[in-house]
């Protein structure tokens, strides 16, 4: 794949990419870590002013197609949710736990960037409560949480998703359910644009060298990690958990709005969004 085959959304629209250069290459974990932090931070004003209205302040959208967890109920059935503590994990401005916290959940809202999170103050002046971290180290007691989710946070920025995969175990209590979408992988075998050039296949869906952009002394500035679907599976089953389902949301009718490369075009032909619904497996790690 060369480097303008899969180009990020944010690519497109962002000041951020401006002077940064695309290629493929390794990216470790702290590496991706500390891209993921710097960049989210320089672009966390233009995605909300972006993407906020589309997210809502206090709805839980799974994604670009607009699959809504008041309809899809992945986290088990609204009436379920109050009193249950929740983690959501890659929380941006956290729009995802004010829905949680309507339904009488106790959400906390975790996120690296910092500016992401005083985004979600703005909002709600910190009726949710905010933790600024990593995903691969959450600072939380094992056992702390029913729920955990994550709508396109995080996963999809890590070098080592198992780790998360088992942060997020440890932290949830017996058959909790762990909720998270990400870019389809099959994405990653076009190029990322909603018109007709991103309906032909461009790369190879099997290549995993990381998407990096890089500053002038070679740092990465923003790095994007591919899986393919088999392993994301065998990485959520390695962190101790279940699949229950796999969501791939189909784009609807009601849906006219372009997100970077998601499109109506693209959405109506191919998957765009993976919601993998995964339920902590007590048996399979003799209840660890
Ligand atoms: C595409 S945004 C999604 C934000 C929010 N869930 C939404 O739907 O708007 C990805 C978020 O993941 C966060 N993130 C990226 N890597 C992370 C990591 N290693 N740990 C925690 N958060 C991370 C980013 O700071 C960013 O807020």
């Amino acid at each position: 794949m060369n480097q303008e085959d899969y180009v990020p959304e944010h690519a497109h629209d962002t000041a951020a990419a401006e002077d940064a250069e695309a290629t493929r290459r390794h990216a470790g974990d702290a590496e991706s870590s500390r891209a993921s932090r710097g960049w989210w931070d320089r672009n966390a004003d233009e995605y909300q002013s972006e993407h906020g209205a589309f997210l809502g302040d206090d709805r839980f959208v799974w994604g670009p197609e607009g699959l809504d967890e008041a309809d899809a109920a992945l986290l088990g059935p609204a009436s379920s949710l109050a009193g249950k503590d929740v983690l959501e994990i890659g929380a941006g401005a956290a729009q995802c736990s004010r829905w949680l916290a309507a339904q009488g959940a106790r959400p906390v809202a975790l996120d690296l960037s910092h500016r992401q999170l005083q985004h979600a103050l703005r909002i709600d002046g910190g009726a949710v409560p905010l933790v600024e971290a990593d995903a691969g180290r959450l600072p939380f007691r094992d056992g702390s949480f029913d729920l955990a989710c994550s709508a396109y946070g995080a996963v999809p920025f890590v070098a080592d998703p198992v780790n998360v995969m088992r942060e997020v175990h440890r932290v949830l209590r017996p058959g909790g359910r762990w909720v998270f979408s990400v870019t389809h992988p099959i994405r990653w075998a076009f190029p990322d644009e909603p018109g007709p050039e991103g309906l032909s296949v461009s790369a190879s869906y099997f290549d995993r060298t990381p998407y990096v952009e890089q500053d002038e002394q070679g740092r990465a500035v923003y790095v994007e990690h591919h899986r393919t679907l088999g392993d994301r599976v065998r990485d959520v089953v390695a962190g101790g958990f279940r699949l229950v389902d796999l969501v791939e949301p189909e784009w609807p009718a009601w849906n006219a709005q372009e997100w970077g490369g998601w499109s109506p075009l693209r959405g109506r032909l191919i998957p765009g969004t993976a919601v993998f619904v995964c339920e902590r497996d007590d048996a399979a790690r003799g209840g660890a």
